[in-house]
């Protein structure tokens, strides 16, 4: 199928801008859907001139959907929130946006849909996260049978939220939190190699209406996790479990402030394992061979070492306020 446009809803997000960058290599025209293209000039660049165009969209809004849809061959829609603000709701956002985007797509006759949705969609889930983001699956193929749904797990990479946010907590105190037992699993994938997985769902036809799961060539439990983030900022640090009742009650004062630390939610999200599935399709049937995260981690997480780069990789501080 020759493609022409491609519109990526979310093409300014963590993983959207990875997206946008292999989209315009292969040389299609990228229309990124945001509602502030203005935050998302420095996508231009990405491509030839004219070749990253943005356009104005909240998958909120039928008309500006139906418009980022008009004429395009294939959509992406990577929109997700991580807290509820404002009219940001999961369902708003996570279900009922997905299948109005979904829906615009199969009236714009689009060719090709690709859905990201994450590991641990489930309508049973304790997390209100979760339990949309499969409304969001289940909306989105009634719309649009042939979609193709990718789910990735927690993702790393230079900009994530997730490992910058403990190596910058571990910068300022003596102790890091551990969920519960810190014995959940994670499975994290490079950003990188979601984006080229998501590129990749778009271009080959024989990826319609399957559904991926993303997950990296590792297995490590939080605590791992945790001591692979203070190895990577040389660091130690005391990790100390804390039973989920007294981390709800700290993210229920923390999820008050705009732009929370921590969510109730996100704590029940944090007290499931987080792994793919054997008998869903994966990174391999993509040709893609995920990179792990000892590797990547310590090429990003060097900047909150004590002296930033020039800490001799393998030591370790225990000073506390240094940096
Ligand atoms: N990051 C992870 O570890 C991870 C793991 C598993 C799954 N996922 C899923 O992967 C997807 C991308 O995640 P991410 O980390 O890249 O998220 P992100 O960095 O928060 O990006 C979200 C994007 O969505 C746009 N957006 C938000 N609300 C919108 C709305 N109402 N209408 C139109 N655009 C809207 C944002 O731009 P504006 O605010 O300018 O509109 C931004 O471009 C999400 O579906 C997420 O659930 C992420």
């Amino acid at each position: 199928m020759a493609m022409n446009v491609v519109t990526v809803f979310g093409g300014s997000g963590f993983v959207g801008r990875h997206v946008v960058k292999r989209l315009a290599q292969t040389g299609v025209r990228v229309r990124v859907a945001v509602r502030r293209p203005e935050k998302a000039l420095f996508l231009r660049p990405m491509g030839d001139v004219g070749q990253v165009e943005l356009v104005q969209a909240n998958i909120r809004d039928d008309a500006s959907v139906a418009a980022a849809v008009e004429g395009a061959d294939a959509v992406i829609n990577l929109v997700g929130i991580l807290y509820e603000s404002g009219h940001q709701k999961f369902a708003e956002t996570h279900a009922k946006g997905a299948a109005r985007v979904a829906t615009a797509s199969a009236v714009a006759r689009v060719q090709r849909f690709v859905h990201i949705s994450a590991i641990g969609a489930d309508e049973k889930s304790r997390s209100v996260y979760a339990r949309t983001k499969a409304d969001g699956e289940a909306q989105v193929r009634a719309a649009f049978p042939n979609a193709t749904v990718i789910r990735p797990s927690l993702l790393f990479g230079p900009d994530d939220d997730f490992f910058n946010r403990f190596a910058s907590i571990a910068r300022l105190i003596w102790v890091m939190p551990l969920v519960g037992t810190g014995k959940t699993r994670f499975q994290p994938a490079h950003v990188g190699d979601v984006a080229a997985a998501i590129v990749a769902a778009v271009q080959d036809p024989e990826n319609i209406a399957r559904t991926f799961e993303l997950g990296g060539p590792n297995v490590y439990t939080y605590r791992q996790l945790m001591e692979l983030v203070l190895n990577a900022c040389a660091r130690k640090r005391i990790l100390v479990p804390v039973p989920p009742q007294i981390l709800k009650i700290w993210a229920w004062f923390l999820q008050m402030l705009p732009s929370p630390l921590l969510t109730v939610d996100q704590v029940n999200m944090l007290l499931g394992d987080n792994l793919v599935a054997h008998d869903v399709a994966g990174f391999s049937d993509l040709g893609i061979t995920p990179v792990s995260a000892e590797v990547i981690l310590p090429t990003y997480l060097w900047r909150f070492r004590p002296a930033g780069q020039f800490t001799a990789p393998g030591t370790h501080s225990g000073h506390q306020g240094e940096a």
